[in-house]
């Protein structure tokens, strides 16, 4: 089981993503406004992008290329061009350390 600490809730601040890479593997960990803590693949499923880069709203995060919305809790895609979902992985915090697991990638 790979957990790992990628940073503090007092960092990531409500509305923002940040890129982390834990095994080898990029990973968007996002805090949507209401505060909760996501953590999806970092690579849109359309094209070569940098998810954490994008829009964060609500529920979802946009990618910046071409508007596709990604749902942070299934990381699958509400609107084209993206169709296929992005792997998503559980979010631990310990006070205010971040965790995410890479083993429930899915
Ligand atoms: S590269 Fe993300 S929607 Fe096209």
């Amino acid at each position: 089981m790979t957990r790992e600490a990628v940073g503090t809730l007092t960092e990531l601040a409500p509305g923002t993503a940040k890129k982390v890479v834990v095994d080898g593997l990029p990973i968007a960990v996002v805090r949507q406004s209401d505060g909760s803590v996501h953590a999806l693949g970092d690579r849109c499923s359309h094209g070569d992008i940098s998810l954490s880069e994008g829009f964060v709203e609500d529920d979802s995060i946009e990618c910046w290329a071409h508007g596709s919305k990604f749902d942070l809790c299934t990381g699958v895609p509400r609107n084209f061009p993206a169709f296929e979902p992005v792997p998503v992985y559980t979010v631990t915090l310990d006070g205010d350390t971040i965790f995410v697991d890479t083993e429930t990638g899915k």
